[in-house]
C-alpha cells in the first residue's frame, strides 16, 4: 500500500460506552482478589490498548506529509496490529469474567498525549512511546504477579504477552526517535528531557523497569534525569 493523505480527526471515534470519565473520578483498582477487581483491571486495560491502536494508527496519518522512510510508517502499522491484538485478548477474557468493554466508566485523559503533540512528532515519540509506553513496562510484571497470586493464570498469561510485546513498542519509539533527531543534526536525548519537560505534566515515576528498558534498547540517560521522588 501506498502511504496516502489525509485529515486525522482531533479525537477517534468513540462507542457509546463506556462513559469517559476525568482520571481523578475513575475508581482506584487495588483489590485484585476479587472477580470485581479483577474486571476492574481487565475493563481499564481494554481500554487503554483502544486508545494505543488510536495513537499508532494517528501517528501514521498525522505525520505521513513529512518526508519519512516507508519503513517507518510499516513499523507503526505492526505496533497498530498488536495494539489490537491486545485489546481482543483482553475483551475476550473480560467475556470470560463475565462483563463487557463498556460496562465501566473509562478514564478520558488518555488521547491528552497525542493532542499536545499533535504538531511535533518528535514530542509525540517521546511521550507516547518512549514515556507512557516504557511507564508500561515499569508496572505490568508486578500487575502480572498480583492477579496470578489471585489464581486468574488467564489474565496473568494476556499481562505477559503484553509485557513482551510492549518492549518491542519501546524499541520502535526509540529507534525512529534516535534517528530523527541525528538526521536532524540534534543531541536525541537533549531532545528527549526538553520534549518529555514541555509535553507531559509532571515527573517520570521511579522505580524504573531497567531490565525491560535495557531490552528495548532505551538507556537511563535518557529517563533518570527526568525521574521525581520516589513514591
Ligand atoms: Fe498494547
Ligand atoms: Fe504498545
Amino acid at each position: 500500500m501506498s502511504v496516502g493523505r489525509a485529515e486525522p480527526p482531533a479525537h477517534p471515534a468513540r462507542p457509546d460506552r463506556p462513559v469517559l470519565r476525568p482520571p481523578k473520578e475513575m475508581p482506584r483498582r487495588r483489590n485484585f482478589g476479587s472477580p470485581a477487581g479483577r474486571i476492574a483491571l481487565v475493563h481499564a486495560l481494554a481500554h487503554i490498548e483502544l486508545n494505543a491502536i488510536d495513537l499508532a494508527w494517528d501517528i501514521i496519518a498525522r505525520f505521513a506529509a513529512e518526508d519519512l522512510a516507508r519503513a517507518f510508517f510499516n513499523d507503526w502499522v505492526a505496533v497498530a496490529a498488536e495494539e489490537a491484538e491486545h485489546l481482543a485478548l483482553l475483551a475476550d477474557r473480560l467475556a470470560d469474567l463475565g462483563a463487557r468493554y463498556g460496562d465501566l466508566p473509562a478514564h478520558d485523559g488518555l488521547w491528552e498525549a497525542a493532542t499536545v503533540t499533535a504538531d511535533d512528532l518528535l514530542g509525540r515519540l517521546a511521550v507516547v512511546p518512549l514515556v507512557l509506553e516504557a511507564r508500561g513496562l515499569d508496572v505490568t510484571p508486578e500487575m502480572a504477579a498480583r492477579v496470578e497470586r489471585a489464581g486468574d493464570a488467564p489474565t496473568a498469561a494476556i499481562l505477559h504477552r503484553i509485557y513482551r510485546d510492549e518492549i518491542g513498542h519501546v524499541a520502535v519509539g526509540l529507534r525512529w526517535f534516535d534517528r530523527l533527531c541525528r538526521a536532524r543534526g540534534l543531541v536525541p536525548e537533549e531532545v528527549f528531557h526538553d520534549r518529555v519537560r514541555r509535553c507531559f505534566k509532571g515527573d517520570l515515576k521511579p522505580p524504573f523497569n531497567h531490565a525491560a528498558r535495557d531490552a528495548a534498547g532505551f538507556p537511563p540517560h535518557y529517563y533518570e534525569p527526568l525521574a521525581g521522588g520516589l513514591g
